[in-house]
């Protein structure tokens, strides 16, 4: 599957449910938000199809994200089936580690390998004021079971926030002298009217030169499959430093994403409210072909870059919980 400006489009986000048991300023507003209804959601054999439909147009990697996956009932069975599809070479798991300690073992024999885990600071006080839940030690802990059971690499996700984290930068990024994991730098995308704005926000350059304060960094070669986190290693460091740089230097020119929102929504852009719609004819008794078809209109739609940055700015209105980042 290739798009107008010759992508190809290889990697699937899953959104298995909006609901999550944190609430992360970046990515929900304060206020109790509604959620989808159980019957709006697509069920995991839907999900199943769709993504059947996508391997045989060239998708070979998934990702299943939310709001939080792990909260969503029967997920590990879902996994296993994801893991076992033909030609699907890579199925990861994006989570907030708020349960991962008491699932991986399970998470582990469904056959997945790599996950990423949002974990925006080191310190209890920091993490409460981020995600609004005393949950730091066990997010921890769940990151340790991970490499306990030998998951390699696990990413963790840090998005950087003037005045609230961006003084532990050093400190997240001194994670991958002592541990083989990959610490992502995200800069912070504004969409979904979380009302998060902290004014002046931290870009790439800067989130380098303060990392570089410990040591130079060596980049390491972007892979087909990869998202789209540019890659450094710190001398002597087991593990990876990531940059996200969504907003200053964006990397629209090398996506190879769609998304599958929980709500059965084939969505061409993170940063756009493009989507096409899958769950109506899906649940109306279309075929393979006119799933092909929806996948196609999808791709044939995706824009050639993002537009947050222009002047006469697009808004993003869906929240990101609902999307899957
Ligand atoms: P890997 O497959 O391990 O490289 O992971 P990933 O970076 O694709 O996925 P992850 O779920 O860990 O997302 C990390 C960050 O990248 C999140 O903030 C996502 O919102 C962001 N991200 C992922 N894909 C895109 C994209 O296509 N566009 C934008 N703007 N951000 C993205
Ligand atoms: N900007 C950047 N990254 C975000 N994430 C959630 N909301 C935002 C935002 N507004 C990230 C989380 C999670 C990933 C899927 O998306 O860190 O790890
Ligand atoms: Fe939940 Fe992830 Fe959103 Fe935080 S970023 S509220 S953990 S979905």
């Amino acid at each position: 599957m290739t798009d107008r400006y010759r992508r190809q489009l290889r990697y699937l986000r899953v959104s298995v449910t909006d609901r999550c048991n944190l609430r992360c300023v970046y990515c929900v507003p304060g206020t109790p938000q509604p959620r989808l209804k159980h019957e709006d959601i697509l069920r995991y054999e839907e999900i199943l199809r769709i993504v059947r439909v996508g391997v045989k147009l060239g998708i070979a990697k998934v990702r299943v994200t939310g709001g939080e996956p792990l909260v969503r009932r029967g997920l590990v069975g879902f996994l296993k089936e994801l893991t076992a599809m033909e030609g699907l070479h890579e199925v990861t798991l994006t989570t907030n580690g708020v349960r991962l300690e008491e699932q991986i073992q399970e998470i582990r024999q469904a056959g997945i390998r790599r996950i990423n885990v949002s974990l925006d600071t080191l310190k209890p006080t920091t993490f409460m004021r981020i995600t609004r839940r005393n949950r730091f030690r066990k997010v921890w802990a769940g990151i340790m079971a991970a490499y306990r059971a030998g998951f390699d690499p696990i990413k963790i996700n840090v998005v950087v926030l003037e005045g609230i984290n961006d003084g532990e930068l050093a400190d997240l990024a001194g994670i991958t002298r002592d541990y083989p994991f990959h610490v992502r730098f995200i800069e912070y995308m504004p969409i979904g009217h979380t009302g998060c704005d902290y004014g002046r926000q931290i870009f790439r350059d800067e989130i380098l030169e303060r990392i570089e304060r410990l040591g130079a960094l060596t980049p390491i070669p972007h892979q087909s499959l990869d998202g789209p986190a540019e890659r450094y290693r710190l001398a002597g460091a087991r593990g990876e430093i990531g940059i996200i740089s969504a907003i200053s230097h964006n990397f629209c020119s090398y996506c190879n994403r769609l998304r599958l929102t929980a709500s059965g929504q084939l969505r061409t852009c993170l940063l756009s409210d493009e989507a096409i719609d899958i769950i109506g004819p899906l649940r109306k008794g279309c075929s393979d072909r006119d799933l092909e078809q929806i996948f196609i209109q999808a791709a044939s739609r995706k824009q050639e870059r993002h537009h947050l940055n222009d002047i006469c700015r697009q808004s993003v209105d869906d929240r990101m919980s609902a999307i899957g980042g």
